[in-house]
């Protein structure tokens, strides 16, 4: 094996991992590359780094080998309630407000831990809400935590830990939810477990916000010590996504030493003891003056422009999603216009543009006097809504989608997508049985009515679905983009499926 790689090709591998995995690896940081390929190599089936680097550039990256080499070039440097202040405010104040203003209305929130490395941040959350809200049953908790890393994420969905884990964490968090396990290590709380969905997502691909992955209407967003590894590109881009993953009034979370003037500008600054959280609030027309208790700073920069829309180029791992569908992005989630809307092309193009800037009220704002009955129309006020988090609006514009389209099968599925967002399963189930009535051949319907009766544990008729995707998969070329999927091929869904059946 070579033990040298030379220089000109370390330059090019840094720039090539930093376009697909956002990673920043200057010079002084060559030898960890260095390290990590001569780990990687044999995965790939080289022995010698540097040949193996060589075929790495000159082939285009696919899922499996971007985990390879997130698996040997990741730090998953965590612990339980790391950045007590952070944990402090989230409990006496952002989580204790939301909380308080939820209980008496929706009793829905959607937290998201973006870089989750093996589970412990996750955990921590999981075990603070836990606390603060007694009567949990009653109310539907979204905990979703991505990372690039498979092996990290491994780790995190068994929920096994050594004390390392626990550094200063207060003793009795860990007696209240853990119990101790061989080897000295600790498992987690089953209960505390189950509120965490662990899942592939590759901060660098612009895969999100999108209801498919439920990247959507994000209460909160924990990004934490992950930003700091990135190219500056790669962050702005990063941010700009998280924002539109946020409703109004969300929160976006980084570690104190990731805070930035310029890289959150678009965000209100809310100082909190010990630490900094970034609001995403909406600009008025007239603004309103804001009465929370925060001590806030308003950024005063002007908005940013998005580089470009989301644009779906991956999907998520299936493996560790209780119900994994079909990621997708913002914008080409949206339908195309194909014919020309009642309303006139204008206004739906324009609402088309602001949706794929993530501008979704103001999507809504655009169409709310003429959408009654264009299915084109409604699909993208359901999305609209659904990204803001709401979901009876949403499900409303959706029904009127599939009644305007009655042999739509496309509406049928996005109208499931909702109802499983809401909880609603049997009655999603139903709609992709409609969708799959109208159109037999529909992969995206039965990869869903997979991934949902494997959840109920029906697992032969998962695996009936399952297969059928997989054939309908392979009846097709590998590029293929499938309908209704935003973006995914068919050949990205057929190795998701085989990993899984
Ligand atoms: C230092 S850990 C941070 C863990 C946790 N957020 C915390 O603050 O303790 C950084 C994590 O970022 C993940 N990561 C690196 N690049 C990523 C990317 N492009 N997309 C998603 N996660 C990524 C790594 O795999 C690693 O688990």
């Amino acid at each position: 094996m070579t033990d040298c790689i030379v220089n000109s090709d370390l330059l090019r591998f840094s720039q090539f991992i930093s376009s697909h995995m956002g990673l920043h690896f200057p010079e002084e940081r060559w030898p960890d590359i260095q390290r990590g390929l001569r780990r990687a190599a044999p995965e790939f089936g080289f022995t010698d780094a540097e040949e193996c680097i060589q075929w790495l550039m000159n082939s285009p990256l696919n899922k499996k080998q971007i985990e390879i080499l997130a698996s040997h070039l990741t730090i998953g440097e965590t612990y339980f309630f790391r950045e007590k202040p952070i944990f402090e405010a989230l409990k006496a104040r952002v989580l204790k407000e939301l909380i308080q203003s939820r209980r008496e209305t929706s009793r829905r929130l959607r937290i998201w831990c973006a870089a989750c490395a093996s589970g412990e941040e996750a955990y921590s959350i999981a075990i603070l809400l836990s606390s603060l809200i007694p009567d949990m049953i009653n109310w539907n908790i979204t905990i979703l935590a991505t990372d690039i890393n498979p092996h990290f994420l491994e780790k995190a969905s068994q929920g096994l830990y050594k004390e390392w884990s626990f550094r200063n964490v207060p003793l009795d968090i860990k007696e209240n939810n853990f119990s101790e396990s061989k080897d000295n290590s600790y498992q987690i709380r089953a209960d505390i477990k189950k509120m965490v969905r662990f899942s592939y997502l590759n901060l660098a691909e612009d895969t999100y916000p999108s209801l498919m992955n439920d990247t959507n209407a994000m209460d909160v967003i924990l990004c934490k010590n992950v930003l700091m590894y990135f190219n500056q590109k790669s962050q702005m881009k990063v941010v700009q996504n998280l924002y539109n993953c946020l409703i109004n009034k969300g929160w976006l979370i980084v570690s104190p030493c990731e805070t930035s003037h310029i890289l959150f500008s678009r965000f209100q600054t809310v100082n909190f003891s010990g630490t900094t959280f970034y609001k995403k609030v909406r600009r008025q027309p007239n603004p309103v003056p804001d009465t929370s208790a925060y001590s806030q700073s308003v950024s005063d920069s002007p908005p940013f422009v998005l580089e470009s829309a989301a644009r779906p180029e991956s999907f998520p791992s299936a493996d560790l999603m209780p119900v994994p569908v079909p990621e997708a992005s913002s914008d080409s989630f949206a339908p195309q216009p194909e014919s020309v809307p009642e309303t006139g092309p204008a206004p739906f193009e324009e609402a088309l543009s602001l949706y794929a800037q993530g501008r979704y009220p103001e999507v809504v704002d655009k169409l709310i006097s003429s959408a009654d009955s264009n299915s084109q129309i409604s699909s993208l006020m359901a999305r609209a809504y659904a990204n803001q988090g709401k979901l009876a609006d949403a499900l409303n514009w959706s029904e009127k989608t599939v009644s305007a389209d009655k042999l739509n099968p496309g509406a049928y599925y996005l109208q499931a997508t909702i109802l499983q967002e809401e909880g609603l399963i049997d009655e999603a189930m139903a709609a992709l049985k409609k969708a799959l009535y109208l159109d037999p051949d529909f992969v995206l319907a039965h990869f869903a009515l997979g991934n949902l009766t494997r959840q109920q544990g029906k697992n032969r008729e998962s695996e009936r679905h399952f297969r059928n995707a997989l054939l309908l998969t392979k009846k097709r070329d590998r590029a293929e983009v499938l309908p209704e999927s935003e973006g995914v091929t068919a050949g990205r869904l057929s190795e998701i499926i085989s990993r899984n059946i």
